[in-house]
């Protein structure tokens, strides 16, 4: 069976959804990898790298010979048009806004795999690409923010007197959270965390950060681990309660998110006011609806703070874990051939739906649309405006 490889199409994209090290693993379980020449080059990976490996390079690559199609971002419909019935997808989909690409799929007869429905249970860890990709966008948070910065992030004591160490706040402590909240601490900085889960205050202080109570009064807890959404007067109540630690801070570094709805919002441009001239404030929730006012994906805004008109920083992320493509491709290419591998016997590609993980990561199968919600959302009719007929 031929599982596929092309370079991603969308501009700003750097990733791929095979390295060398997959290849060698998909060849291993007795697949043929294809690989279109340069795919890899800008997350750094050359085409030799590939072919060592075990893969074929071509100029071209015909979506309609492949068995498997490999992908880091949601397929274009008319790629998947190309594609031969019963053909396999694996990769991220975005189901709740790419409908097209759903519609598609479903048409086509496509068996695809969305790496977002990977069940977050301890056998899929190895398949999950969300926390791949927010462990780096964790990290680069940091970096982007101390780079930013014009203060150290450690205490440092020398001869010309001492410099204290920057304070950094972190709010959303799930995976890109907490990978935050490790990697400011291993800058030296002190960090205080919050999040709105009950189970994240241990996980922000096994990870060196200090946990910051607020008094909500709401249990916040959702399906699944994740969080719920907040009522507006407990969303109100929190922005009053976090002020104080938002002026307080060097560095904030937002994370927070809920499936399926825009980001919530932790701090109104009102809350930055009383913030120190010079202060970073990095949103990685910018391109879902930010966590912070005003933030602007893939652009650096600047605040005007205190009377003295001095001035913060807020940065909106945008496709973070691209700005690292040669290690965020490194993990979601292992998670994309681990989950190859798993359905992989005597050398075919050939999904067993009795295991809950390939089953929860089907997204489309033989012309229906297995996720429920996706289904559900899409058998809705569409919403006309008041007026038209
Ligand atoms: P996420 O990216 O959906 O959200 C980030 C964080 O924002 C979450 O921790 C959430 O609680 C928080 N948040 C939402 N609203 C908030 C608010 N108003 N104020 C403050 N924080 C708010 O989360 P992620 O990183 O995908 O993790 C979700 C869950 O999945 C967690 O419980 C995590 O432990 C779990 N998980 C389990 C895995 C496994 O067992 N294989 C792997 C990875 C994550």
């Amino acid at each position: 069976m031929i599982v596929g490889v092309l370079k991603e199409p969308i501009a700003g994209e750097n990733r791929v959804a095979a390295t060398p090290e997959s290849v060698k693993q998909l060849v291993g379980e007795g697949l043929k990898v294809t690989v279109q020449k340069g795919a890899g080059v800008a997350a750094g990976y050359p085409d030799d790298a590939y072919k060592d490996a075990g893969a074929t390079i071509a100029a071209t690559v015909d979506p309609g010979k492949l068995d498997v199609l490999a992908h880091v971002r949601p397929l274009a419909p008319a790629t998947i048009k190309k594609l031969k019935k019963g053909a396999i997808t694996m990769g991220l989909a975005s189901p709740a806004s790419e409908t097209a690409a759903v519609k598609a799929l479903k048409a086509q007869k496509v068996t695809s795999f969305a790496l977002e429905l990977v069940p977050r249970i301890s056998r899929a860890q190895s398949m999950d690409a969300l926390t791949s990709q927010a462990l780096v966008a964790g990290y680069r948070c940091v970096m982007e923010a101390s780079i930013r910065l014009p203060r150290f992030f450690p205490l440092y004591m020398t001869a010309a007197g001492t410099v204290p160490p920057a304070t950094v706040l972190v709010l959303g402590a799930g995976v890109a959270g907490l990978q935050a909240i490790a990697t400011a601490k291993r800058l030296g900085a002190k960090v205080n965390a919050y999040d709105v889960r009950s189970a994240s205050a241990d996980e922000v202080r096994s990870m060196g950060g200090t946990f910051i109570e607020l008094d909500l009064d709401v249990a916040a807890d959702g399906a699944g681990g994740y969080a719920k959404e907040l009522a507006a007067d407990r969303v109100k109540r929190q922005q009053e309660l976090l002020t104080p630690y938002v002026t307080a801070a060097d560095v904030i570094i937002t994370t927070a998110a809920i499936p399926g709805r825009p980001a919530p919002r932790l701090i109104t441009a009102k809350m930055m006011k009383d913030m120190k001239p010079g202060s970073v404030v990095i949103d990685l929730a910018a391109e879902t609806g930010g966590n912070v006012e005003g933030s602007k994906p893939g652009t650096d805004v600047s605040v005007t703070v205190g009377k003295s008109g001095g001035k913060v920083t807020l940065v909106g992320m945008k496709d973070v874990p691209s700005a690292m493509a040669f290690d965020a491709s490194r993990l979601y290419a292992k998670n994309v051939s681990n989950l190859l591998t798993l359905m992989t016997k005597d050398k075919k590609v050939s999904p067993d739906f009795e295991d809950e993980v390939v089953a929860g990561a089907c997204l489309t199968h033989d012309g229906e649309i297995r996720h429920e919600p996706t289904a559900e959302a899409l058998a809705k009719p569409a919403t006309t405006k008041k007026g038209s007929k």
